[in-house]
């Protein structure tokens, strides 16, 4: 038998982006009260109005989650304004479109600031909370440019480490109820995706389907759920498959007629 669906306060970083359009809606679907978090008030504003223009619950926040201080502070407002935080999903990020001879160093930090750090920044300031209550839940939103390379290394890196980081910290939260895991998108449907990519998406997703903001949104959702309290430190890899087939008979997979159909 399904569980009943136990309301949640969950903060979401990087909540004005795209993919959060769809983790924003199914979670205040779903009951949840969304604290909505990003680097302008104005971006958070606007995903808070969404959810309660649709008769959700939210609140909203500017937070830059690479400093320390504006974390802090953050966290003293909604624990003040909002109550304790029991979900923290790791949304905010940067894609850097830069190769190496393009790439300097200071850029580089940045991506690894935005993408590992902060979640970090984010995980270490609220981990005392969710430990003391005995029960919580930690999204971080990593890519599957973590698990293969990528042609943007310090986006490549960044994530690599946002999913290692998942993995390391399960000591840390050992029966304490706490969870944590990474989400590993593909290519989903947001401005982040150029069109350029959006091209090859039949060509090198086995699906041939481009993911939508709502089946992240989704995967979260479940894992919040009571049935998934079991999963723990693992990269949910949502991607139609890209990743899992070896993709040097591009040529071949490009020739071959889809399966089912007789030409
Ligand atoms: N779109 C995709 O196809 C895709 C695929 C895999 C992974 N991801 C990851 O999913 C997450 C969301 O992606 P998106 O497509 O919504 O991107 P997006 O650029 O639309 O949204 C990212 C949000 O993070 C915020 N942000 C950036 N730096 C911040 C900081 N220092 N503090 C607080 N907020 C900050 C931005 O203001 C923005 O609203 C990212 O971590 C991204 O790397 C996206």
């Amino acid at each position: 038998m399904n569980q009943p669906t136990v309301p949640r306060t969950v903060l979401v970083t990087g909540a004005g982006g795209g993919m959060c359009t769809g983790i924003n809606s199914r979670l205040a679907a779903d009951g949840h009260v969304v604290v909505c978090v990003d680097l302008s008030l104005d971006a958070a504003a606007a995903a808070k109005e969404k959810i309660t223009g649709g008769g959700g619950r939210a609140f909203a926040f500017a937070a830059d989650v690479t400093d320390e201080d504006s974390v802090a502070r953050l966290l003293a407002d909604v624990n003040r304004e909002v109550g304790a935080v029991e979900v923290l999903i790791n949304a905010a990020g940067v894609l850097d479109r830069k190769y190496l001879s393009e790439l300097e160093v200071k850029a580089f930090r940045r991506a690894l600031e935005v993408n590992l750090v902060g979640p970090f920044a984010m995980i270490r300031a609220l981990a005392p909370g969710l430990v003391e209550r005995g029960w919580g839940r930690i999204i971080n939103i990593s890519s599957i440019a973590g698990i293969t390379g990528y042609p943007y290394p310090s986006y490549a890196a960044s994530k690599a480490g946002l999913s290692n980081l998942t993995r390391s910290l399960l000591a840390d939260f050992w029966g304490t109820g706490v969870t944590i895991n990474s989400i590993c998108p593909g290519v989903v449907d947001t401005p982040m995706v150029i069109q350029a990519v959006r091209d090859q998406v039949t060509r090198k997703v086995p699906t041939a389907k481009i993911i939508q903001p709502e089946e992240i949104g989704a995967l979260v959702c479940f894992l919040m759920g009571e049935d998934a309290k079991n999963i723990n430190g693992a990269d949910l890899v949502i991607d139609g498959g890209a990743t899992q087939l070896f993709q040097l008979f591009d040529r071949h997979l490009q020739d071959r007629p889809p399966a089912g159909t007789s030409g």
